[in-house]
C-alpha cells in the first residue's frame, strides 16, 4: 500500500511544452508503473483548490487554525528578532490568508507573493491592497521551487522569505533541501525565513486530518480522477476508487491514495490502465517532522536556526531561519 518517496516523481514540474502536456505526460508515467503515482502538484486545479480551501476549515484539519495562532502570538517576535522594514516574499502564496497578520508585524517594505497561478495572485492581490492600502505589492508567477528572479525595484534589499502551513512536509526530504536552497539563492544576501512545519505527533490525530468525517479530502483527492476525465479525455469509473490516507511511520509522513474497490480498467490520455482490487494509486505525502528534525532540515539546506515556537499542545511548529554567509556556524 506504501511506497517509498524515491518512487514517486520529484515535485518540480518538468519542462514540457504545456502545463496540459505536463499533466499526461505525468499521467501516463505514474499510471504505467508498477506501483502507481501521480505527482500531489495536479491536485490543484481549480475545484481541487476550493477543496482544499475547504479543508483547512475542518474540525480534523488542525494545521491551518493552529499556525494561524503561532503567528498571531509571535509574528511581532519574529519582527522584532530579523528586523522589521524587510521585503517580504511568499512563496506559494495561494489565498495569502495568513499574510496580513505577518506583513503587518513585519512593517514590509513591500510583497512579493510567488504563486503558479495568476488567477491566485490577482485576487490576493486586489484582497490585500484593500486590507494594507499603501503596501506595495509585486505579484511574480512562477513556479517557486526553483531559483526566481524576483523584480528589479526589490533587488538587493533586505529580504524575508515566508512559507507557511507545512507545504514543505509536501516534499520528500532531498527535494526539501533543494527547494530550501533555492529559497535562499532567491532571497539574496542575508536572508531570512519564517516557515510553518507541522510536527509528529499522534499517528491517529494526522490520520483524522487528512480523513475527515465530512469527506471533503476525499473528494480533494478523488477529484484528481475527475480532473483526469475532463482533462485528458478520460473514462475512469470514479466510484471504482475510494480514498486513503495511512501514516507511514519509517517514513514519518502521512499519504494520500486511491484505492481501487475492485478490478478497474480504463483509458485517459491516449493510454489504457488497470488496477486490481486493493491496487493503489499514491496522490500525495505530507511529512511530518520532530523540531529536532526541522532543526537538522534548516542546517543540511545551509541555513541557521535561529527560533522556534510551538502551540501548547504541540501540533505545529513555526520556525525563523537565517542564511547566508554571516549566519553559518564557525
Ligand atoms: C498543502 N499541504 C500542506 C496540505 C497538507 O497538509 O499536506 C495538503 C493536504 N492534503 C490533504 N489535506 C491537506
Amino acid at each position: 500500500m506504501t511506497s517509498d518517496a524515491e518512487t514517486l516523481p520529484p515535485e518540480t514540474s518538468p519542462a514540457s511544452p504545456s502545463p496540459a502536456a505536463d499533466f499526461a505526460d505525468a499521467v501516463v508515467r505514474g499510471l504505467s508503473q508498477p506501483r502507481k503515482v501521480i505527482p500531489a502538484r495536479y491536485l490543484y486545479d481549480r475545484r481541487g483548490s476550493e477543496l482544499f480551501e475547504a479543508i483547512t476549515a475542518l474540525p480534523e484539519y488542525y494545521p491551518t487554525r493552529t499556525e494561524t495562532g503561532l503567528l498571531d502570538a509571535h509574528a511581532s517576535e519574529i519582527g522584532r528578532i530579523a528586523g522589521t522594514g524587510k521585503v517580504v516574499v511568499e512563496f506559494g502564496s495561494g489565498s495569502s490568508t495568513k499574510t496580513p497578520v505577518f506583513v503587518k508585524a513585519a512593517r514590509a517594505a513591500a510583497y512579493v507573493p510567488i504563486d503558479i497561478s495568476e488567477g491566485f495572485l490577482r485576487d490576493a492581490a486586489t484582497r490585500l491592497s484593500r486590507l494594507l492600502p499603501g503596501l506595495d505589492i509585486l505579484p511574480v508567477a512562477a513556479d517557486f521551487a526553483k531559483p526566481i528572479a524576483l523584480p528589479g525595484a526589490v533587488e538587493g534589499r533586505p529580504m524575508i522569505g515566508f512559507f507557511p502551513g507545512s507545504t514543505i512536509g509536501n516534499f520528500a526530504h532531498a527535494a526539501a533541501v533543494d527547494l530550501l536552497r533555492a529559497f535562499r539563492a532567491t532571497l539574496g544576501a542575508d536572508p531570512w525565513l519564517a516557515i510553518g512545519i507541522d510536527l509528529r505527533k499522534n499517528p491517529r490525530l494526522i490520520e483524522a486530518a487528512y480523513d475527515d468525517s465530512a469527506g471533503v479530502t476525499a473528494a480533494f483527492n478523488l477529484n484528481l480522477l475527475a480532473r483526469i476525465n475532463r482533462e485528458l479525455g478520460g473514462d475512469i469509473p470514479l466510484g471504482a476508487f475510494e480514498h486513503r490516507a495511512v501514516w507511514n511511520d519509517d517514513a514519518g509522513r502521512i499519504e494520500m491514495h486511491l484505492a481501487a474497490a475492485r478490478d478497474v480498467r480504463f483509458h485517459a490520455a491516449g493510454g489504457s490502465f488497470s488496477l486490481r482490487e486493493g491496487e493503489t494509486i499514491h496522490t500525495e505525502n505530507s511529512h511530518k517532522y520532530t523540531i529536532e528534525e526541522a532543526r537538522l532540515l534548516a542546517r543540511a539546506a545551509g541555513w541557521r536556526p535561529v527560533r522556534w515556537w510551538i502551540d501548547a499542545r504541540g501540533l505545529f511548529s513555526l520556525h525563523l531561519w537565517r542564511g547566508g554567509a554571516d549566519a553559518m556556524e564557525p
